[in-house]
């Protein structure tokens, strides 16, 4: 898993060499409109991102946004790779309603991207990671997802909001600084902003506790871009008593998951 991430890091709007992406993948997250692409070994190939805020609590709030970031994402990604994008995978989180679902599958479809398939983003994620016993937790801009798996079984699956953008608003308030600020503040000096950011940490770390209905799932698998803090998964590991695996580039497993996908 961690040869596959780092090796994916490494193409960032660049094409693997040797390698034709067949099979893509569109997130779009709160905080992050990602595409992603695979070639016909299941090899990263190549991905891309736009930081955009057009989903709000997993629902699509600015329509044409999403549109125009998919359409950005699409036309670089052919203009780099030569090749045309007509279909990929997209995921929505755990519980928002199948109208917010088929939202997704429009933005695509306005974009012109067939969607081939949409998937839960836990799930998504798992099918990069494989877990068979155990939780897995993507912890996004906005909200904080857990599937627990048992024999390879997904047999509770949840979302509850809470993520990077509370951590932002937390240091804006403690440093008074803007929220786009705060963001910079703490991507850019996440080890100088760890204490003050802790109990922020700590409140994701009771969401998925409360979530896994309280009772240890086993190892707890870390995805998403939220917990990219220095120690953020020594925080929860300590706070929740239970195992903790960290990825490095977790912010690319869900959006690698949905190419999987
Ligand atoms: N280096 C970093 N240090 C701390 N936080 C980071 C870092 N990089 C990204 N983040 C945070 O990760 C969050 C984005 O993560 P991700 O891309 O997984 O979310 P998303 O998919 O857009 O959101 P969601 O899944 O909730 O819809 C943002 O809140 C961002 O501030
Ligand atoms: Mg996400």
């Amino acid at each position: 898993m961690e040869g596959f991430l780092a090796d994916a890091s490494r193409h960032l709007r660049v094409c693997a060499e040797g390698r034709t992406p067949v099979r893509f993948g569109v997130d779009l997250g709160t905080a992050t409109i990602v595409l992603t692409a695979l070639d016909d070994e299941g090899r990263p190939a190549y991905w891309d991102f736009v930081r955009a805020t057009v989903v709000r609590d997993g629902v699509v709030v600015d329509f044409q946004g999403a549109v125009d970031a998919v359409r950005t994402l699409k036309s670089r990604a052919e203009a780099t790779l030569g090749i045309t994008i007509d279909e990929a995978a997209t995921a929505h989180p755990p519980a928002v309603p199948a109208s917010d679902c088929r939202a997704c599958h429009f933005v695509l479809q306005q974009a012109g991207i067939e969607c081939r398939a949409l998937v839960d983003e836990v799930t998504a994620a798992n099918a990069l990671l494989q877990v068979r016993d155990g939780a897995v937790i993507d912890v996004g801009g906005g909200s904080t997802g857990v599937g627990v798996f048992r024999s390879g079984e997904l047999v509770s699956l949840s979302d509850q909001a809470g993520g990077g953008h509370q951590l932002d608003l937390i240091l804006a308030g403690a440093l008074k600084l803007s929220i786009e600020d705060a963001e910079v503040r703490k991507r850019e000096h996440g080890a100088d902003v760890a204490s003050l950011l802790r109990p922020g940490i700590e409140r994701i770390a009771e969401s998925i506790r409360r979530q896994c209905g309280g009772t240890p799932p086993g190892t707890v698998h870390l995805a998403g871009g939220a917990l990219r803090l220095p120690q953020a998964d020594t925080v929860i590991a300590r706070y929740l008593g239970w195992p903790v695996r960290a990825y490095d580039h977790a912010e690319l497993i869900t959006p690698f998951g949905i190419a999987v996908s």
